[in-house]
């Protein structure tokens, strides 16, 4: 059997919109109808009129749609979860709001904000005390949106990320458990990180500007703030992709960010920024095979329960008002 071509009859005969992240295998991503980042992404699926939305991505991402858009069926033929998404659950941010508390600053004091990295839960949690969803697309405005409240931002669960936009902006950050003083702090941030986004190193950074010296450098803002500070260029998915293809091309750039994004980027002068395959495991997860199979599911009347995206009214309902209040913007 052909998969490819099994899962482009099956797309034609379904009333289903297959969706894919960059950071997708090649041969998952190249039979996509909608493709991008995740603000991209979110935005795109909420315009289509397709009954079944077959999301290739992580977690969190096929929760926003449904969070969105709850007449959808949503499947994603492997629900695997972002390292980072999985380093905050709603116990984990209250116990952080009781060490901000124990520091001398209340709730009141707070705008709380996350990253769209993150489960519904918490995503739920941000809508009920005010606060908003971010992408590293548009984490600069939603952050300078906040701070017009006069409050302290609290922002989870990537820590490089506050820190990267807190630089940017000239505001002072904190980490939360770390020791350092959160009443000083304009962004005060939850310990979270990319693993695949910490494997760059300012090392890797010199290695390459002493190969090449005139190499450009472009990460992405879940990389460390040392080695944003020594790069060229830091952008979110889209911004990199933007920006790499406006190149020349005889321009030489070495690339801080998921592997498969970048290998399909460029056909020459592309270096990843690592001497290791910096590869997303849980975006790899899916395969054809799974995308074939989950198709086969809708046409044969068997979802299983497995692949759906099921979230709670209740949670649903706040996420909603978080994701919402970021759309606004
Ligand atoms: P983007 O918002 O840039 O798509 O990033 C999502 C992500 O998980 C990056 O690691
Ligand atoms: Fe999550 Fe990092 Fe993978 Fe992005 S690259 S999905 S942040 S683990």
């Amino acid at each position: 059997m052909n998969l490819k071509n099994e899962i482009i009859k099956l797309k034609e005969e379904l009333d289903v919109t297959l969706v894919a992240h960059f950071y997708q295998r090649d041969e998952v991503f190249e039979l996509a109808d909608i493709t991008g980042d995740s603000l991209e992404l979110a935005k795109k699926v909420m315009l289509t009129d397709s009954k079944y939305v077959v999301f290739c991505g992580v977690g969190f991402m096929g929760e926003s749609v449904k969070v969105m858009s709850p007449e959808k069926t949503v499947l994603m033929p492997k629900i695997a979860c972002c390292a980072m998404a999985r380093m905050i659950d709603v116990g984990y941010y209250e116990e952080n709001l009781k060490k901000i508390n124990e520091a001398g600053i209340s709730n009141d004091e707070i705008l709380p904000i996350t990253y769209i990295n993150s489960s519904a839960a918490v995503k739920a949690k941000v809508g009920q005390m005010g606060g908003m969803v971010c992408t590293s697309s548009n984490a600069y405005k939603i952050i300078e949106k906040g701070l017009k409240s006069g409050k302290k931002i609290f922002f989870v669960p990537d820590r490089c990320l506050g820190q990267n936009f807190a630089k940017s902006l000239n505001l002072k950050s904190a980490i939360v458990g770390d020791g350092s003083d959160l009443k000083q702090a304009d962004i005060i941030c939850y310990n979270g990180f990319c693993s695949v986004h910490q494997q760059f190193s300012v090392e890797d950074i010199e290695f390459y500007r002493e190969r090449f010296p005139d190499i450009l450098i472009a990460v992405h803002p879940e990389c460390d703030p040392s080695v944003c500070d020594a790069a060229d260029f830091v952008g979110s998915t889209s911004q990199l992709i933007t920006y790499i293809k406006g190149l020349d091309p005889e321009q030489k750039i070495a690339v801080g960010t998921e592997f498969n994004m970048v290998s399909r980027l460029r056909d020459k002068n592309t270096y990843i920024l690592s001497s290791t395959k910096p590869e997303c495991p849980t975006m790899n997860e899916t395969t054809l095979q799974d995308v074939y199979n989950t198709l086969k599911s809708i046409k044969d009347d068997k979802i299983s329960k497995e692949t759906e995206i099921f979230v709670s009214e209740d949670t649903a309902k706040w996420a909603k008002v978080a994701l919402e209040r970021m759309f606004e913007v």
